[in-house]
């Protein structure tokens, strides 16, 4: 085995912040102990996301400077038209600013009252922009997907037995079926092409239309050309090709897979759908051929999706979030299996069990990991899904938080700092103490919540 490189050399550099370990408690407190609320230049590892934060191509740059930025019919458009429809079949291509933007549009225009529309699971924005509609979003998926230490390759799966049952319920109400590919929640474990297929003929069948949220569609081609019986030998380019022939449009945000900073599309088959999504588009995202986009946007991203499905691109990256993963294991730290394809999650209720869930065992390990290393990860658990307006409902079934790896920004000594930054905050768990929740608004807490930690705790210097 040959070590698996970064397939790139650097051109352009940003410094990285490196505040000592005293900046980061001043910078903490002043934060009110909320990520969320720390100025980007005071963190040193960004993992807060993997939307939008991409490093960008000298290609995706060179395009840039030849955006036709026409109102009306501009070259930029039709390029990147003819590349999403080459990778995706769709017979109509609309532009937007980023996911939600498609979402908001889509369900504006399908989904009632009554309607409700399943999936594997529901990223948060599309489940909220189904809800506004007045829609039910369904989550469906595999049973395997909630078991954090089972190694099954498609944690993304649907579970087609209810898929078929709620469409022979239901199917009425069904204006359309989804899966996110690769599934968000769990870190993006992805979906195999076998239930791709089995999804698209139950609701076929049915006759409802699917439609993928394509987000990070060049990972889950990958992971089915790794893990998938018999597809191995396929380019994985002819596997991302043949996902997208399956469904009947899709939404999608460029800031993942689109190697971009900000844009993405609607696209679907049907005619008379695509002309009341277009109606809408200039109503509130700009004329069909930009979108909310600038046209030099529109051109690195038609770039980026040819980028995107390099395998030796991919090959990294998800080398990348394995080697994360293997390195939080070996010391000690409980982490989602198998990792997904853009983020390592950890199980923050297992590596401190003892501090309660109302004390908020995720958000003191991701201030535990800011103050021990500069590292910005991001609670996933009784912050972002307790109390607030969903008090009522169940506690979080999980206590995680993400690390979620930028595309082509770090390497792989930021990746071996931060694992060494995570084992000395694991070396010290038991001493890691609680927090209190000292202002919590209406709606989306995790945001602006503030906290104080309860004691002091002590977490390793550096
Ligand atoms: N669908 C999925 C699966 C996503 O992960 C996201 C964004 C969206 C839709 C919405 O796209 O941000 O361009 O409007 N996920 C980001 C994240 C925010 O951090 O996981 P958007």
């Amino acid at each position: 085995m040959s070590a698996i490189i970064e397939p790139f050399r650097i051109k352009v550099v940003e410094p990285i912040a490196m505040p000592s370990r005293q900046e980061r408690e001043r910078y903490l407190r002043e934060a009110d102990h909320n990520l969320f609320a720390l100025p980007a230049d005071r963190v040193t590892f960004d993992l807060l996301t993997d939307s939008g934060t991409s490093a960008m191509s000298a290609a995706q740059w060179g395009a840039m400077m030849v955006g036709d930025e026409s109102y009306a019919g501009s070259r930029s458009f039709h390029r990147f038209e003819q590349v999403v429809r080459d990778l995706t079949g769709y017979r109509h291509i609309i532009p937007v600013h980023q996911g939600r933007a498609a979402e908001r549009i889509l369900f504006q225009i399908t989904v009632r009252a009554t309607s409700v529309i399943p999936s594997n699971n529901h990223f948060d924005t599309t489940r909220a922009n189904i809800e506004y509609d007045g829609g039910e979003a369904a989550d469906l998926v595999v049973a395997e997907a909630s078991d954090t230490a089972s190694s099954f390759p498609f944690k993304g799966n649907i579970d087609l037995a209810r898929l078929e049952d709620l469409c022979a319920r239901r199917g009425e109400a069904i204006p359309l079926g989804m899966l996110t590919i690769t599934n968000n929640a769990g870190g993006g474990q992805p979906v195999s092409l076998e239930n791709i297929r089995a999804c698209a003929r139950i609701l076929h069948a049915h006759g409802i239309p699917f439609f993928l949220d394509a987000c990070r569609f060049a990972e889950n081609a990958y992971f089915i050309k790794l893990r998938e019986p018999g597809q191995s030998q396929r380019d994985v380019a002819d596997i991302a090709r043949e996902i997208f022939r399956l469904s009947d449009g899709a939404t999608f945000s460029g800031k993942k897979d689109g190697l971009v900073n900000m844009g993405g599309f609607l696209a679907m088959n049907d005619d008379r759908l695509a002309a009341e999504a277009r109606n809408l588009l200039i109503l509130t995202e700009g004329f069909p051929t930009y979108g909310g986009c600038a046209a030099r946007d529109l051109e690195a991203l038609a770039v980026g999706l040819e980028e995107v499905l390099d395998e030796s691109y991919l090959e990294y990256r998800l080398a990348t979030v394995r080697y994360l993963a293997r390195g939080l294991e070996q010391s000690g730290i409980p982490t989602v299996h198998p990792p997904g394809g853009h983020a390592v999650f950890i199980d923050a209720h297992r590596l401190l069990p003892h501090i309660p869930i109302a004390e908020f065992p995720g958000q003191a390990l991701a201030c535990a990991l800011y103050l021990a290393g500069g590292i910005r990860s991001c609670e996933i658990g009784s912050v972002m899904f307790g109390g607030g307006e969903r008090a009522h409902e169940a506690p979080p079934r999980l206590e995680l938080v993400r690390l979620a790896i930028p595309r082509r920004v770090y390497t792989q000594s930021h990746v071996d700092r931060i694992i060494e930054i995570c084992a000395e905050v694991a070396a010290r768990a038991a001493q890691i103490r609680g927090m209190e929740m000292t202002y919590e608004p209406a709606y989306l807490r995790h945001f602006t919540a503030k906290f104080r930690p309860l004691g002091s705790s002590t977490i390793p210097a550096r």
